[in-house]
């Protein structure tokens, strides 16, 4: 029998084809003359459409394979499938289908088929989020293009438009109740008259009742876009992220302007407190600055705002509340109640966010308490310690420190305020990760001479080219990542002591120690004779770098203790800069606890995978929302032990942890730059203690 001429009608609608899908592995019997895309449905296959079948999308693109395939024990013949029908040929005159590609709800099966459905065509398709991890998202997002016909009003049937488009997402996509705003209700209605009763709408099908987002006459291509969005108490951070693929098209940052207000934030609520209008201040500050962000991301992406549907934010409690306008005297003071711990939802315009479609949503992860926010949220989300054999800390580094700690059996959480030294403030040559700013440091621990490597160049400082590499940002600080990476390495090249002394140019045996008042200073790098500057790090630096991984570190330590354990298995730096701290010198430094050396690994801005995971899948918001509610929140702020651990881990690495994994890996010189041995006077020592 030969099929493949016959019209579809022409079909035996009783035989039955059996049909197999690629990669998925679906398998099933169709009555034959059953469109490709209808089997997939009958079969629960993860087939794309926008149009619904009506030829115009292309998104249900697949692949048919014919021959034999002993093992799905099939053969397919030429003829299994309809030949090329007119719908498909118009198609592919404009706009072209790739050989061997059909389009889904045109072609029907007319015998055993196996079929491919290209990672293209696929809704759910995973996205390999991350080398690190390999931990996979699957595409699952909240808002979707689909193209609906429309009824044309009829006088005896009166109704609205609205009320007809809203029959037709229920009757052709079973997409009801939906709601619309204003917004597209004014465009309702000449959309729906050029569009010649057919339009594509963006629909938003988080929450019931669905929403309605834009609406564009006739078929509308998009593609949509969203924003995750780390908002941080020292930058803000967003990506662009196409909602079909998660691909990040464009990222950007800006500083928190809400600095101005206080550096950390204590301070920002202090200054809530003390102003009368100064959360309203902080709330606009913040928003005025969401909006430029987004604004020049979508310039540089050439992406229109209004394509921009959904944006996801993950923040600390108190720039939690300080976005949503929510003053946050309360989280200021025990028992710090926050005034709404789960997820919000709520459009754009609502918020203030007017560099987007007006109709999007945005989605605000869950707080963990009224001291861990949704960015530790996200980080769980990311970094996934609840499905974890091993137990794993993880420490997101920031202005304020998230850490949680945990195994399948159980997760904690806590924050710690590290302040922003971390991220280059308080540091006397400190800057923004920027060119030019140092971010590598080694130092011989024979000759003490440093070599650095700075953001912008692959060369090392003492590489030839160097200067000529550099010429044109100039050498211009430290950042995060660097200060860390010095003061470690001051401390294994002996010219920094255990609790945090610089040795004079005696003890050390370098000029490069420089007297500064009746301290020290380490020098990296000098231009001053070529009109350029001094870029050292002072003993207020260290001191500065030693408050906050103190902090950090009893954080760490707290919840070691709550979970009854002395070593974790496994740690993750997460973080703005997470990704570009060496775990080596993290170590030296004491800012995390002693594991072996390869347990230690890098995940780089955690809190922004969680945001991008969220704005990607519904299912990630589903998960984290019930992750959240079985986190253990541990108080820093109320915890006697806390202040215990502060003080035992000033020293470097740590007063009384041995640290045996690190001191089999790496020299820890043992200088006591306190205890005489030339350099200055004595008077400098004990004032030093102090
Ligand atoms: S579903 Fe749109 S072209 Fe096939």
């Amino acid at each position: 029998m030969n099929n493949q001429s016959l019209p579809q009608s022409d079909a035996d609608p009783a035989a039955d084809a059996l049909v197999i899908f690629t990669p998925s592995g679906k398998r099933g019997r169709v009555p034959t003359g059953t469109s490709v895309l209808d089997a997939a449905r009958l079969l629960d296959v993860d087939l794309d459409s926008v149009c619904g079948g009506r030829g115009i999308c292309s998104k249900c693109q697949v692949t048919p394979s014919f021959g034999e395939f002993s093992k799905h024990g099939v053969h397919a013949r030429e003829n299994a499938l309809s030949e090329w029908n007119a719908v498909e040929a118009r198609y592919h005159e404009k706009r072209g289908l790739a050989q061997g590609r059909r389009l889904g709800c045109q072609a029907c099966i007319l015998g055993d088929m196996v079929i491919d459905v290209p990672a293209t065509s696929q809704v759910h398709k995973q996205v390999v989020r991350k080398a690190a991890s390999q931990r996979a998202v699957t595409m699952d997002p909240a808002t979707r293009l689909v193209l609906i016909d429309v009824a044309e009003p009829d006088m005896h049937e009166p109704s609205g438009d609205y009320e007809r488009l809203a029959t037709a997402l229920d009757e052709q996509w079973q997409i009801g109740p939906v709601t619309a705003p204003l917004s597209v209700l004014r465009k309702l209605q000449p959309a729906l008259r050029r569009g010649k009763w057919q339009v594509t709408v963006a629909v938003n099908i988080a929450d019931t009742p669905a929403r309605v987002i834009d609406i564009w006459p006739g078929y509308h291509e998009g593609p949509l876009w969203g924003l995750a969005i780390d908002l941080g108490s020292t930058t803000i951070a967003a990506h662009l992220c196409d909602l079909k693929t998660g691909q990040v098209a464009t990222s950007a940052g800006v500083m928190n302007p809400q600095i101005r207000f206080g550096e950390d934030l204590m301070s920002r609520v202090s200054y809530a407190m003390m102003n009368a209008d100064g959360a309203q201040a902080m709330t606009a500050a913040v928003l005025d600055a969401l909006n430029t962000l987004a604004t020049e991301i979508c310039a540089e992406a050439e992406v229109a705002p209004r394509d921009v549907v959904e944006a996801v934010f993950v923040c600390n409690p108190v720039m939690h509340h300080l976005l949503l306008g929510i003053d946050p005297v309360e989280l200021g003071q025990a028992p710090f109640a926050l005034a709404t711990s789960g997820a919000v939802t709520l459009s754009a315009t609502e918020l203030g966010l007017t560099a987007v479609n007006p109709a999007a949503q945005t989605y605000l992860l869950p707080c963990i308490a009224g001291h861990v926010g949704a960015d530790a949220a996200a980080v769980a989300l990311s970094e996934a310690p609840d499905k974890s054999d091993e137990l794993v800390l993880i420490v997101d580094v920031g202005t304020n420190a998230e850490i949680l700690l945990g195994n399948r059996d159980r997760v904690l959480a806590c924050s710690s305020p590290t302040g922003p030294a971390f991220e280059g403030a308080q540091i006397s040559s400190g800057q923004r990760a920027a060119p030019g700013a140092i971010e590598r440091v080694e130092i011989n621990p024979v000759t003490k001479e440093p070599r650095f490597r700075v953001i912008g160049c692959e060369l090392w400082s003492d590489d030839p080219g160097f200067a000529e590499a550099t010429a044109a940002t100039g050498i211009t600080g430290i950042c995060g990542s660097g200060i860390i990476e010095a003061v470690a390495e001051m401390r294994m090249a002996g010219l920094l002591d255990a609790s945090g002394l610089i040795g004079g140019p005696e003890q050390t045996g370098t000029p490069r120690s420089i007297a500064e008042g009746r301290t020290y200073s380490y020098v990296l790098q000098d231009d001053r004779p070529a009109g350029g500057s001094l870029i050292a790090v002072t003993q207020g630096d260290i001191r500065a770098i030693q408050l906050a991984k103190s902090a950090l570190y009893a954080g760490a330590r707290l919840l070691m203790d709550e979970m009854g354990v002395d070593t974790v298995d496994r740690v993750t730096l997460a973080g703005a800069f997470g990704a570009h701290i060496s775990p080596k010198h993290a170590m030296v430094l004491g800012m995390i606890p002693d594991a072996p050396l390869d347990k230690v690994t890098s995940a780089g801005n955690a809190a922004g995978t969680g945001a991008r995971m969220a704005l990607c899948s519904r299912a990630a918001r589903a998960e984290i929302e019930q992750t959240v509610s079985n986190i253990t929140k541990v108080e820093t702020a109320i915890e006697p032990r806390f202040q215990e651990h502060f003080v035992a881990a000033n020293a470097i690495p740590h007063a009384t942890a041995p640290f045996a994994h690190l001191r089999s890996v790496v020299p820890l010189p043992q200088p006591g730059f306190n205890a005489g041995g030339g350099g200055q006077p004595g008077t400098r020592r004990r004032r030093r203690r102090g």
